[in-house]
């Protein structure tokens, strides 16, 4: 990102979880958990960490990953960040079964930047999540139908940063990001828009596809497969069929038990 005249300061840069939402889903093989940045371009310069608590409030356990978010490409307006929790179901029984994400965002601070050295890049973590519900007859996890009703937006989860401006090098000396963001001292969290977002069919069918092909890649995959023949030709040890590209920002498999 060059900081171009055409970014204007204060300026918001989201962090959105998208899906789930305090909901209620049908168990699923891969349950889609997706994150949009908003602003995207200027994403890097928060020099952003996700991590990633996924409880288990039914059978009373948790387990936590890291979204390793330094090679996403924050091209896309919203770029997505997605990932899939291997088989989400109800109790043995057939009982519903309620799960929580709870999140994590680390980010970059430069509004003391010179003012102490290697104490210049403040931030931190903080943290914010979702409760939901597997149950029998429940819809399928819907990322068009979740982002395009209102209702189901309301309590979403997000953090909204008020950027007051853009530190700019060029030798990639903020933790390896070219920018680093200058937050406001006044007001750094403000009021986001995560209702903004939408997936549009062709991005749901795409992010669908992508954590498929990400599923294949593994030994004794849980979604059936094409043929070894078939998948040389998405070549999924390098990389996801060009289609997906625009919309692969980052993926990253979890595995629940
Ligand atoms: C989730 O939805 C349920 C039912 O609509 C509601 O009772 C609960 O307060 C909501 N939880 C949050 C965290 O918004
Ligand atoms: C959920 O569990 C039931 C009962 O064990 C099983 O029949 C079903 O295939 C499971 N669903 C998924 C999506 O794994
Ligand atoms: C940014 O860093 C400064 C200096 O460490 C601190 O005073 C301020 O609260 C930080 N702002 C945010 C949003 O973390
Ligand atoms: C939106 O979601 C709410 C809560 O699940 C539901 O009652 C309502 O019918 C939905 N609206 C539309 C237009 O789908
Ligand atoms: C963002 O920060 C600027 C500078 O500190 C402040 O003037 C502005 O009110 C803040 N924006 C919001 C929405 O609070
Ligand atoms: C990022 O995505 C854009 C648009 O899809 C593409 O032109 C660019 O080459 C990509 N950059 C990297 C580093 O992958």
């Amino acid at each position: 990102m060059q900081v171009g005249a055409q970014t204007t300061f204060p300026t918001t840069v989201e962090v959105d979880l998208i899906f789930p939402r305090n909901d209620t889903y049908a168990p699923s093989t891969l349950f889609p958990v997706v994150f949009a940045f908003q602003n995207a371009a200027l994403a890097p310069s928060l020099d952003p960490s996700l991590s990633f608590l996924l409880w288990d409030n039914t059978f009373d356990h948790a387990k936590d990953y890291k979204v390793n978010l330094k090679s996403t490409n924050f091209t896309t307006e919203p770029t997505f960040v997605y990932m899939f929790i291997s088989t989400l179901n109800t109790t043995a029984d057939g009982a519903p079964a309620s799960y929580s994400v709870s999140w994590e965002l680390g980010q970059h601070n430069c509004s003391h930047h010179g003012i102490l050295p290697f104490q210049n890049i403040g931030g931190g973590f903080r943290g914010t999540g979702v409760t939901f519900t597997i149950a029998n007859g429940a819809p399928e996890p819907d990322l068009v139908e979740a982002t395009t009703n209102s209702t189901l937006c309301t309590d979403a989860s997000y953090f909204a940063f008020n950027l007051t401006g853009i530190l700019d090098g060029s030798s990639g000396q903020y933790d390896g990001r070219n920018t680093c963001a200058v937050l406001s001292d006044v007001q750094p969290l403000v009021d986001g828009d995560p209702c903004a977002v939408h997936v549009d069919s062709a991005a749901a069918s795409s992010i669908s596809a992508a954590l498929t092909a990400t599923a294949c890649t593994y030994d004794n995959p849980v979604v059936s497969c094409p043929s070894k023949q078939n998948a040389a030709a998405a070549d999924t040890k390098t990389g996801f069929p060009a289609m997906l590209s625009g919309f692969v920002a980052a993926l990253v498999a979890m595995q629940l038990l």
